[in-house]
């Protein structure tokens, strides 16, 4: 039977399936105070803990600069859970004095050995009076200058257990979010780097997209459905697109986005992997490995898109003063902390090609940009047209491609646009679209993306991790681009409005061979 719609509401502990339990562990959160900490990791850890999905034997330490006592921090944490989980907090409030209770506070700076020393007794002690069994999960949700600071102390310290010691008395694990380097150079450099103190296998590098939902969703969809696979290919698909598209600007985040931009922060790595979801052969098997080595294999076959390439192939775009939900809202050189000369994009739309068996001659258009006129983050694959010799639509010549939208966010879903008959004389065709949303179909809460990836780091399943191989393909396609922008002037910034669809050499770009961007 298949499963059918059910109205049951949605709660914010609804339990994710494993079928493994969580074992003990010592977790240590690096950059405690700061945002992502905050806004992200502890929620997600107190999420876990309210499904009961944490074992008793879990200690977590925050681990910062700043001076808190454990009591002081743990008041920090709940009122951060209180502001940026608040279906969470009135749901599980009653679960908060248990969690409290794992957490403690470590303060040092990351130069200090001794400060690691420390933590490494503390932990043995942990070890021995709160079970948590010698195994260990490092998180390093610091700024990524200290990163390889951190990493050396923890090697310095004997708090990483590495080659073939690796698991004995316990597994050593380390979570690296992003941003991995700022170029290739530099992220070959940083996995050197890690790689002195940990084994591949403890590392896991994180892109929050690979948590979500939906993104899963992605594989499942393609690998579950006999209906599509014969039609994924070039024969029948004329064009993707992948649109990461945000309302929000650049909010106080310049210290760190005006070095960045869009291109590093949101193509290199949210938008390459949704695209290697879309475009990877089947795996042979869902272990980390297997699935990893088919995501490698796509993002090496695609072209880099180098030197004068750029001017056809890129657009660059940065926003300017315009209008968001019928409010005024400044341009990007005039947001907190930008200088008033600032190059940095805060959009790009890049048209890609993969050349393999597959994929030969398909388009696969990128557009991310930040204040544009909605929150959308979605796939379109748009099928060839039907030939055109026997259906017309009722106000024009031509009836519309095939169209499968996956939604990431929001309204995550699946719609398929197709084409029927309205109801009437004429024999015509009028699009429609058959729509699938997790909300009505599930009718479960979709759990944050931090919670599933805690977890399976927790549990050792690196499957929803980029390997060493997939970062440096990735940068391979971005370096070329950095550097062509840095050798060329930008075009006029800004160029495009906030609250619109970026700049006209985007639309135009795609509408230069006869397609379109797909807004809805
Ligand atoms: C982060 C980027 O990785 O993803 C941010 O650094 C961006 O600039 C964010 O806003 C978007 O994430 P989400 O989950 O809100 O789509």
């Amino acid at each position: 039977m298949p499963d059918t719609i059910t109205s049951e509401q949605p709660t914010a502990v609804d339990t994710l399936l494993i079928e493994r339990p969580i074992p003990p562990c010592n977790i240590v959160i690096f950059g405690a105070t700061g945002d992502l900490t905050h806004r992200k990791l502890i929620p997600a850890l107190f999420s876990l803990d309210a499904q009961g999905l944490l074992p008793d034997h879990l200690k977590i330490t925050g681990f910062a600069r700043r001076e808190f006592s454990d009591h002081s921090f743990r008041d920090e944490l709940k009122a951060s859970v209180q502001e940026y989980a608040p279906d969470l907090w009135k749901e599980a409030e009653a679960s908060w004095i248990k969690f409290a209770k794992r957490v403690v506070f470590h303060r040092s700076d990351f130069d200090n050995a001794q400060g690691f020393t420390w933590l490494k007794e503390r932990l043995d002690r942990f070890d021995q009076t709160e079970g948590t069994l010698g195994n260990r999960l490092y998180y390093l949700a610091t700024p990524p200058s200290t990163y390889t600071t951190v990493v050396q102390q923890l090697g310095k310290a004997g708090l990483v257990r590495g080659g073939t010691d690796k698991d004995s008395d316990g597994f050593t694990r380390i979570i690296v979010e992003k941003p991995f380097g700022s170029d290739l150079a530099s992220a070959r450099a940083l996995n050197a780097e890690l790689k002195q103190v940990f084994d591949e296998e403890q590392i896991y590098r994180i892109d929050h997209y690979l948590g979500k939902e939906t993104v899963q969703n992605i594989f499942v969809f393609r690998f579950a459905n006999l209906l599509f696979e014969p039609l994924w290919n070039c024969k029948y698909v004329d064009n993707v697109q992948v649109t990461v598209a945000e309302t929000v600007g650049v909010e106080q985040r310049a210290g760190y986005f005006d070095h960045a931009g869009e291109l590093r922060d949101m193509v290199q790595s949210h938008a390459l992997q949704m695209l290697a979801l879309i475009a990877m052969e089947p795996p042979n098997t869902l272990s980390a490995s297997d699935i990893r080595d088919e995501k490698a294999k796509v993002l090496r076959a695609i072209t880099p898109v180098v030197g004068s390439g750029c001017n056809d192939c890129v657009v660059r775009g940065q926003y300017g003063a315009g209008q968001l939900g019928g409010k005024d809202v400044p341009s990007y050189r005039d947001e907190p902390n930008v200088p008033a000369d600032s190059v940095t994009d805060s959009f790009v739309a890049l048209k890609l090609e993969i050349k393999n068996w597959r994929w030969a001659g398909v388009p696969f258009y990128i557009r991310a940009g930040k204040r544009m006129p909605e929150r959308v983050t979605e796939v379109n694959i748009i099928f060839k047209d039907i030939p055109q010799v026997l259906l017309a639509t009722e106000t024009d010549d031509t009836a519309e491609p095939n169209v499968i939208t996956i939604r990431v966010q929001p309204n995550e879903g699946i719609s398929m646009r197709l084409g029927a008959k309205p109801p009437g004389q004429k024999t015509v065709v009028r699009a429609v679209d058959m729509n699938f949303t997790y909300g009505t179909s599930f009718g479960q809460r979709i759990h944050d993306a931090y919670e599933r990836l805690i977890m399976d780091a927790l549990l050792g399943d690196a499957a929803l991790f980029t390997r060493d191989d997939e970062v440096e393909a990735e940068w391979g396609l971005i370096t070329p681009i950095l550097e062509h922008w840095a050798a060329n002037p930008a075009p006029e910034l800004p160029n495009y409005p906030a609250g619109t669809w970026g700049p006209d050499a985007a639309d135009k770009m795609v509408t230069d061979s006869g397609r379109k961007w797909w807004n809805r």
